[in-house]
C-alpha cells in the first residue's frame, strides 16, 4: 500500500477515538469498592475479608493450595525468596531482561543477583545458559514469564532439582498463562504476581503469591505482617511479637475488592489479548523484516505486552538498528499506533549494579562478610538482551492494554504497519 506517511503529512492509518482505556472499570467494579466503604473495614491485622476472599479465589483459579495477598508484586517476590530460605550472601539467578521488581527483591533479601542472557525468540531467560552461572553459593532460580509467556520451566525445574535450588516464578506479567497445561506461578516452589494497574489482573496496586508448600506459606505470612505469627483461627489474639524480620506488606481492602471484581473478567480479558496478539502475529508475519513474538506450542501467553522484533538486514537496509527502531516508532506513532520501548537496557546496566556503593551503601550486599563470590555485571555477557532493545518495540502502552482493544483497532494497526513498511524509502530518507 502506497500513500504518504503520516509522519510526512499524510493521513493517519488509525483514526482517533478507537482505543480503549485500561484498566476497564465497570459499574460492578465501582459497586464492589463502594461495598468496602459501606462495610467500613479497610484492612485487617493479617488480612481483611476482601483480601481473604481474593486469596481463596486466586488459589482456586490457579489450583494452588495457598494464595497470599500482598501490597505489591515486588513484595510478593521478596517474600517468596525469604520463604524459600534465601539468606544474605546467597546468589539468586535470574534473567538479564526484566523490570526492577525482579532484581530488587533479591537485593532486599541481601542476596546477590546473577544475571543470565535471554533467548532472542521468546525474550525469556535462556535456560541453556543457566547452569554455567550456578555456583556453590546459588540458592534459588528466579525465572520471569516475560510479557506473559512462561519461561522454559522443565529445564529450569531440572536444574533446580539437580542442584537443590528453590525455583521462584516471577509471574507478575502472566496471570492465567499456561505451560504444558500448568498455570504460570504454580510450576515452581512459589510464584509471585503483580496487581499493578497495568496488569491483565489489576487492583491498582497489589500482589499475590502462590505456593503448595505449607512451611513456605507460614514463613511468607510472617514476613508479610511484621514478622508476627498470627493465628488464622483466632484473630482476636495478637501478641505483636516479632519472630523474624518482617515488613508491612499487607494488601488493603479497597484494591482487594477491585481486584476480585476484575478477576471475574480475567478469562475474558486474556481471551481478547490472545485474539489480538494472534491476529497481529498473523498479519505482521506477512511483512518482510518483522518478527512477531514466538509462542512455543507447549505454552500460552496472555500478551501482557506484545513485543515485535524487526530485522533491518532482512530488508537489505544499511541502517543502524537503533536508528531504524526510532524511525519506526516515530512513523507508527504518527500513524496512530500506540507503540513504546518499555525499557532501554538490561537490568545489570542499572546504576545500582554498576556502582555497588549506591544501593544500601558500604558496598552491601556484595561486600557482606557472608559473600565471598565475584559476580560481574559486564554488559558484554548479555548480547541477546542488548540486541533485543535495539531491534524490537512494544505495540501498545500501559494505558491502552491490548486486553481491551477491539478488532477494528487491530485491523488499523496491521494496515499502519503495512503502510510504513511499504514506504521505507520515504521513512529513511529524512
Ligand atoms: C516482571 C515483573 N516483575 C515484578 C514486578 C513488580 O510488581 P509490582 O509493580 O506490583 O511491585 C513487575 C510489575 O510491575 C513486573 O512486570
Amino acid at each position: 500500500m502506497k500513500g504518504r506517511l503520516a509522519i510526512n503529512g499524510g493521513a493517519r492509518a488509525v483514526p482517533e477515538g478507537l482505543k480503549g482505556l485500561w484498566p476497564d472499570i465497570t459499574q460492578a467494579d465501582k459497586a464492589a469498592v463502594m461495598a468496602v466503604l459501606d462495610r467500613n473495614v479497610l484492612t485487617g491485622q493479617d488480612h481483611g475479608p476482601e483480601a481473604a476472599a481474593l486469596q481463596e479465589e486466586w488459589a482456586a483459579f490457579n489450583g494452588s493450595r495457598h494464595a497470599l495477598a500482598f501490597n505489591t508484586g515486588t513484595a510478593s517476590l521478596h517474600t517468596a525468596l525469604f520463604a524459600a530460605g534465601v539468606q544474605p550472601g546467597d546468589e539468586v539467578i535470574t534473567t538479564a531482561f526484566s523490570f526492577s521488581g525482579t532484581c530488587l527483591p533479591i537485593l532486599q533479601q541481601q542476596a546477590i543477583p546473577v544475571f543470565v542472557d535471554i533467548d532472542p525468540h521468546t525474550f525469556n531467560i535462556d535456560a541453556s545458559k543457566i547452569e554455567e552461572k550456578i555456583s556453590e553459593r546459588t540458592k534459588a532460580l528466579l525465572p520471569v514469564h516475560m510479557h506473559g509467556l512462561p519461561a522454559d520451566m522443565d529445564e529450569i525445574l531440572a536444574l533446580g532439582a539437580k542442584y537443590g535450588l528453590a525455583v521462584v516464578e516471577d509471574a507478575c506479567q502472566a496471570h492465567g498463562s499456561t505451560y504444558k497445561g500448568r498455570m504460570a506461578g504454580t510450576i515452581g516452589d512459589l510464584g509471585g504476581f503483580s496487581l499493578n494497574a497495568t496488569k491483565n489482573l489489576s487492583g491498582g496496586e497489589g500482589g499475590l503469591l502462590l505456593t503448595d508448600n505449607e512451611e513456605y506459606a507460614e514463613r511468607a505470612k510472617m514476613l508479610r505482617t511484621f514478622g508476627e505469627k498470627i493465628d488464622d483461627q483466632d484473630r482476636r489474639f495478637r501478641s505483636y511479637a516479632c519472630y523474624s524480620i518482617g515488613w508491612n506488606y499487607r494488601l488493603q481492602e479497597l484494591p482487594a475488592a477491585f481486584a476480585r471484581s476484575q478477576l471475574k473478567r480475567l478469562p475474558q480479558y486474556n481471551a481478547i489479548a490472545q485474539r489480538n496478539g494472534e491476529f497481529l502475529s498473523e498479519q505482521l508475519s506477512k511483512i518482510t523484516g518483522l518478527k512477531p513474538p514466538l509462542v512455543p506450542e507447549d505454552r500460552t501467553t496472555v500478551y501482557y505486552k506484545y513485543r515485535l522484533g524487526f530485522d533491518p538486514e532482512a530488508l537489505g537496509l544499511e541502517v543502524a538498528p537503533a536508528r531504524f527502531r526510532d524511525r519506526l516508532l516515530d512513523a507508527l506513532e504518527a500513524e496512530g499506533v500506540t507503540v513504546s520501548l518499555w525499557h532501554y537496557e538490561p537490568m545489570p546496566a542499572f546504576p545500582i549494579f554498576q556502582d555497588r556503593d549506591i544501593g544500601y551503601g558500604n558496598g552491601y550486599p556484595w561486600r557482606s562478610p557472608f559473600y565471598d563470590g565475584e559476580v560481574t555485571y559486564d554488559l558484554q555477557e548479555y548480547p541477546q538482551a542488548l540486541r533485543m532493545f535495539e531491534t524490537s518495540l512494544v505495540v501498545h502502552d500501559e494505558k491502552h492494554s491490548i486486553t481491551i482493544q477491539d478488532m477494528a483497532l487491530m485491523e488499523c494497526y496491521a494496515e499502519a504497519f503495512h503502510k510504513v513498511f511499504d514506504n521505507l524509502d520515504e521513512l529513511l530518507e529524512t
